[in-house]
C-alpha cells in the first residue's frame, strides 16, 4: 500500500490546496492530509477548528486521512510507514523554500521523498495568506475557498470584531 503526505498549515484550506490534494489522491492508495504547527507562522484558525473544515470539505473522499501533529514531519512519516512527502509548486519563488525543506526532510530521513506536484494556473497566484488579506478587509473570498471555508473564515472575522477591546474615548 503506498501512502503519501501533503503537509501544510492550511490556516485555511484554499481551492489551490484542494487542487492538489484531488490530484494526489488519485496517485496513491492513501493520501494523509497533515495539519502541522509552523513555527514561522501565527495561525488565525486553531489546530481543531482547521482539522474540522478540511474534513468538512473532504469528507467524500475515501482514501483521504486528515491529520494533525506536532513535530518533524519525518518522525512522522516513519511512524506511519508514508514514503512520499507531496508539496505544491505555484511560482519560481516557491522553489528555495520548497527545495530547502525537502532536503532538510531527506537528510534526516533518505528514505522519504518529496514530490512536487505544479499548481493549477488559476491557483497560482492563490494562498491562505492572500485569502486572510481579502477577508481582513471585507474582500470577497468566493473565489479562493469552497462554500464552508468561506462561511468559516466570515465568522472568525466577525468574533474577533466582537472581542477588540473598545478604545475609551476619554484619557
Ligand atoms: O503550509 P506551510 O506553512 O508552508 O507548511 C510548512 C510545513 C508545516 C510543512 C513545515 O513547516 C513543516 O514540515 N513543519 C513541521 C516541522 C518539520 O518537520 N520541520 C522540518 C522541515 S523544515
Amino acid at each position: 500500500m503506498k501512502k503519501a503526505i501533503y503537509p501544510g498549515s492550511f490556516d485555511p484550506i484554499t481551492n489551490g490546496h484542494l487542487d492538489i490534494i484531488k490530484r494526489a489522491a488519485g496517485m496513491f492508495d492513501e493520501l494523509y492530509v497533515g495539519i502541522l504547527i509552523n513555527s514561522a507562522k501565527n495561525p488565525l484558525f486553531s489546530m481543531e477548528e482547521r482539522v474540522s473544515m478540511i474534513e468538512e470539505v473532504l469528507a467524500e473522499y475515501p482514501n483521504i486521512k486528515v491529520v494533525s501533529f506536532d513535530g518533524l514531519l519525518v518522525d512522522y512519516c516513519k511512524a506511519q510507514n508514508i514514503s512520499v512527502i507531496i508539496r505544491g509548486l505555484r511560482a519560481v519563488t516557491d522553489f528555495d523554500y520548497e527545495l530547502q525543506i525537502a532536503q532538510t526532510n531527506r537528510v534526516m530521513d533518505p528514505n522519504i521523498d518529496t514530490i512536487f506536484l505544479a499548481t493549477s494556473l488559476e491557483y497560482s497566484y492563490l494562498s491562505s495568506s492572500i485569502v486572510k488579506e481579502i477577508s481582513a478587509y471585507g474582500g470577497d473570498i468566493s473565489k479562493t475557498v469552497p462554500k464552508t471555508i468561506e462561511k468559516r473564515v466570515h465568522q472568525k472575522r466577525s468574533s474577533q470584531i466582537l472581542q477588540r477591546p473598545t478604545v475609551s474615548e476619554t484619557p
